[in-house]
């Protein structure tokens, strides 16, 4: 991969997608391409091909997607299972017409069957009964999955599919109700803060077990798999769609989690949790050692990225 290569970043205002304009900056690629979605509606793939007729992309990062946490994904199962379909239909479709060198696809942890053996290996993929309810989210990642396998082993377009843990990170969603675990839990421990309250209610039972990602080290990890010669990864992977996890290995309970994100936020009243809202699966972590054997690590531990994400927030 050569500097001048021209990398188009689809979703580069997202958490993931603007940490990997970030890094890949920092490492000296600027032939950089964006486009705001108010300029191309990823979902209209005629639109897709039509706006890249003539332009040049040697490589692509799929950073664009319907994401959110348990409450957004589970009252709007039909608009994350649609929109997710179709962008990355059109993304996909865009990499086989321009024959782009590597395109990078990005998947989520929740298409692993909900009681996966943990860490969860990549080869549990469609060996059981999914989380409820994230399902249509998680099935049409799969989709995504096996779209992308058929065009690698079928028709020998470069793609690699990355299944991040749950990311975290300065560009997150912080809406209380939308938002993942973190970006929420954050919100309301500061706003709670703010409005000197003496209790905090969570949801759920404080008891799932998470395995979480800053999004600055899930962009190194995309960097390192653009940058990684194709043959190393046709031998390692033989041939086959190289679908590899990116975790970090480091999990703790949302208890926990709120109670860290308490001290840092200087939170002192008590954290109470509604039971009555599902946990979603009960421990998701990740065997990384796929990623880990083409020489990534992550480098930012939990409660530094906590720390960072907080101080952005009570500033
Ligand atoms: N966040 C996580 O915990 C997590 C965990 C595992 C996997 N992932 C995966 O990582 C990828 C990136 O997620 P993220 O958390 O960075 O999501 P995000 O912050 O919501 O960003 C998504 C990006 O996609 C763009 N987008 C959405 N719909 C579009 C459309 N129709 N046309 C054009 N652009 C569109 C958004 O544009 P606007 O900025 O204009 O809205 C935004 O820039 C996704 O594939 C997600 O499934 C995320």
């Amino acid at each position: 991969m050569k500097k001048t290569d021209s990398i188009y970043i689809a979703g580069h205002k997202g958490l993931v997608g603007s940490s990997v304009l970030k890094v890949l900056k920092k490492n000296e690629f600027n032939n950089l391409i964006t486009v705001d979605r108010k300029r191309l509606d990823l979902r209209n793939s005629k639109k897709v091909q039509e706006f890249f007729k003539n332009k040049k992309i040697d490589y692509m990062v799929m950073a664009a997607a319907k994401a959110g946490g348990i409450i957004a994904n589970s009252t709007n199962q039909k608009d994350f299972f649609l929109e997710n379909i179709e962008i990355q239909n059109s993304l996909l479709n865009l990499a086989l017409k321009k024959k782009i060198k590597r395109t990078i696809y990005l998947g989520t942890s929740c298409i692993y069957p909900k009681f996966a053996k943990t860490p969860i290996q990549e080869d549990s993929l469609l060996t059981g009964k999914l989380e409820k309810t994230n399902q249509c989210y998680a099935i049409a990642k799969i989709a995504g999955i096996k779209f992308s396998e058929t065009l690698y082993e079928d028709h020998k377009l470069d793609i690699i599919g990355l299944m991040p843990t749950n990311v975290y990170g300065l560009n997150d969603n912080f809406d209380k109700v939308n938002g993942h675990v973190i970006p929420a839990m954050i919100t309301k421990f500061v706003e709670a803060k703010k409005k000197q309250l003496k209790q905090i209610k969570l949801l759920g039972t404080g008891k799932p077990i998470r395995e979480f990602i800053h999004s600055d080290d899930l962009a190194e990890a995309i960097v390192k798999c653009l940058n990684t010669p194709n043959y190393k990864i046709r031998n390692k992977f033989k041939s086959k769609f190289p679908l590899i996890n990116v975790g970090t290995g480091e999990f703790i309970s949302i208890l926990n989690l709120s109670k860290l994100v308490a001290k840092y936020v200087n939170f002192k009243g008590k954290i109470l949790f509604n039971k009555n809202f599902p946990d979603g699966t009960f421990k998701k972590n990740l065997n990384s050692s796929k990623i880990y054997n083409l020489g990534w690590r992550p480098k930012i531990k939990l409660k530094d990225g906590l720390k960072e994400v907080i101080n952005l927030r009570l500033n």
